[in-house]
This record gives C-alpha cells, structure tokens and sequence, in this order.
C-alpha cells in the first residue's frame, strides 16, 4: 500500500487491517505537508501488529523487497494538488507520479498480483459532459497535475496489454473528510471556521464538484482489487455541490457566519466535475453511502479536535 502516510492511504490501511489483512505500508512523508500531520495520519496504525511501515521513495528505492510476496498493489503515492503543478515544480509530478508509477510497474510486471492505482477525476479537465463517463474519447486535463493522472493511466494499459499485468485505475473525485489534505478546499475551510479566520475563496464560488467520502472511496479501491483487470473507475460520491454551497452548508453546521474573502481563479481548477459511477456499480457492486452534510460533519469533528 503506496501512500500510505497520506489522507486516503491512510485510511485504506485501516480498512484492510480491520477488515484482517496484513498491510505493508510505503511512504516517503514528501514535503508537500509536514511530517507532522502525516505521522498523526498514521496514529491509530501504529499500534497494530499487522501493519507495518517502509520509509521509502519509490522512485529511488530498491522495490523487490517492497513487493515480495505481496497478494496485491494498492498505489496511491503520489504529488496531488493542481495548483503546485505549474512551473519549477513540475518536476517533482514527474518524479512522484509518473517514474515511480512506471517503476513499480516494471518491478510487478510479471506477476498475477492486482496493481490498483489512483488516478483522478482531473484527467478529464473540463469535462464536454457532465456527469462523465470513463470512455471520454480524448480526456483533456487542464493542469500539469492532470496530465501526469493521464500518463500513469496510459503506462497502466501499456502493461497490462504487453504484460498482462492485471491493471486497474481508479478516478477519485474530490475525496474528503477526516485527515483530508491541508490545501484542499474542505480542510481550508473547516480549519479557518474553527479558528474564526478569514477563507479564502478562488473565484466566483459557482465552480462545483463531485466529492466523494473518504470511506467510500476506500471501499470502492478495496473492492476494486477483485474486480476485472484493465478496467478504469469513477469513483465519485454522487452529490454535486458549488464551493458556495458548500460554505452555506459549513455556516449551517457550526453555526457561524463565515468571513470571505474571494480572490481570482486560479490556473488548473476545472470549472465542474461529475461522475457516471454506472461501471462502479455494475461491476463492483459499490455505491457511495455517504451524504455530503453527514460527511461535512465528520471532518468539522475531526477539524475541531486536529486544527483547531
Ligand atoms: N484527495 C483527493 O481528492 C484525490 C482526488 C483524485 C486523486 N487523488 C489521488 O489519490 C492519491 C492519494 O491522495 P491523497 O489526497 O491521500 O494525497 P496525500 O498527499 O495525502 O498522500 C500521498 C502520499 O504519497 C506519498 N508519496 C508521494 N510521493 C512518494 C514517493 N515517490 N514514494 C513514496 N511515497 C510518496 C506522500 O508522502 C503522501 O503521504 C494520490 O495518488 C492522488 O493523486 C486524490
């Protein structure tokens, strides 16, 4: 399980161990966050027998013995965000994604174990239909970030066609909740709401996404691992919501007016996201249980006790 310090990872982790499984964990703890918050994403892992933790960069590292004896390849590792994505930056989406995407691949290329990657919603851009399906003919990213998605998706079905490695890549949308990343928009918010300070809103407000709870997201990756190989998934929660929506729903659950400040768009952002989850269901037999005020709650809570 690659990722594993990191928001969704994390959360996978837990899911596997409680569900019986035993979890190698790697990460690297990239400096895209601190440390800090990583470790405390790992909290209630640490004190299990059957995870445990390698410390390693998966575009460096030696992964035989990271992958020995594995039953399957959980791949969430990687540089998220795109806004970071443009300029020097840039290069650390190559390292982080791409090469280390391609080297684990190279390194399960022969076996029959599920390779199961996250890919993301951001590899549709600015979607020509919404809610989307996974054939798109041509997915167009609008951020660096985006493009890299789309290139670890391609270097997925390169090894699956030429190496029958059971490849499957799984389009998050906006995932959220407890231990969300702290530059993601929820996070931000709910940070700033605890602490009365002033939120800062890119753009008119009106852009909307398909977020999706993290538990659900979780559940449609674990269930994923057993589905057919080669196959690319949306996994989105259902309920589209505008990020003024969203601030409404926040004033609601705490209670308070929220101090606002709205600055300019910023570069990368798709204006909208939905997904067809049609595949999903069909055939994984998953669907998203989570509303979006009920998973809003559960962040505020965990907002309140971590970033308060
Ligand atoms: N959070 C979302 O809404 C969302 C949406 C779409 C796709 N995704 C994808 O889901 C995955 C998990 O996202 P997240 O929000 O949990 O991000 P995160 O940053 O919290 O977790 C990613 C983890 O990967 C680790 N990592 C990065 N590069 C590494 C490397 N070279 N070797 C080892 N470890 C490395 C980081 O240290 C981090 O702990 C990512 O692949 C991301 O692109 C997330």
């Amino acid at each position: 399980m690659t990722g594993a310090a990191g928001f969704i990872g994390s959360h996978l982790c837990e899911a596997l161990v409680a569900d019986g499984v035993e979890v190698l964990g790697v990460d690297s703890f990239t400096d895209y966050y601190s440390r800090e918050r990583k470790e405390a994403n790992l909290r209630a892992l640490a004190s299990e027998p059957r995870f445990a933790l390698a410390e390693a960069d998966l575009s460096t590292a030696d992964l035989g013995p990271l992958l020995d004896g594995r039953d399957v390849v959980f791949h969430l590792a990687a540089q998220p965000g795109v806004r970071a994505s443009w300029g020097e930056t840039f290069s650390r989406y190559v390292h982080d994604n791409i090469t280390a995407t391609q080297r684990l691949l190279e390194q399960v290329a022969a076996s029959p174990v599920p390779f199961v990657h996250a890919s993301s919603s951001s590899v549709y851009g600015d979607a020509e239909a919404l809610p989307t399906v996974e054939d798109v003919t041509m997915p167009r990213p609008v951020s660096p970030y985006g493009v890299t998605k789309l290139a670890t998706e391609g270097l997925g079905r390169l090894y699956a066609r030429e190496r029958g490695t059971p490849v499957i890549a799984l389009r998050y949308f906006t995932v959220y909740g407890p231990r969300q990343r702290p530059d993601m928009a929820f996070t931000r918010f709910l940070g700033a709401a605890v602490r009365s300070e002033r939120i800062t809103v890119f753009g008119d407000g009106e852009q909307s996404r398909d977020f999706t709870y993290v538990a659900d997201a979780v559940d449609a990756t674990i269930r994923s691992a057993a589905g057919p190989p080669g196959q690319v998934y949306n996994v989105g929660g259902g309920e589209q919501a505008s990020v003024n929506d969203v601030l409404a729903r926040i004033e609601r659950l705490t209670g308070r007016t929220l101090d606002v400040v709205r600055v300019e768009r910023q570069a990368g952002d798709a204006r909208h996201t939905g997904a067809d989850t049609t595949r999903a269901r069909t055939e994984l037999g998953w669907e998203p249980k989570t509303p979006l005020d009920e998973g809003l709650a559960a962040q505020l809570e965990w907002a309140r006790s971590e970033l308060g």
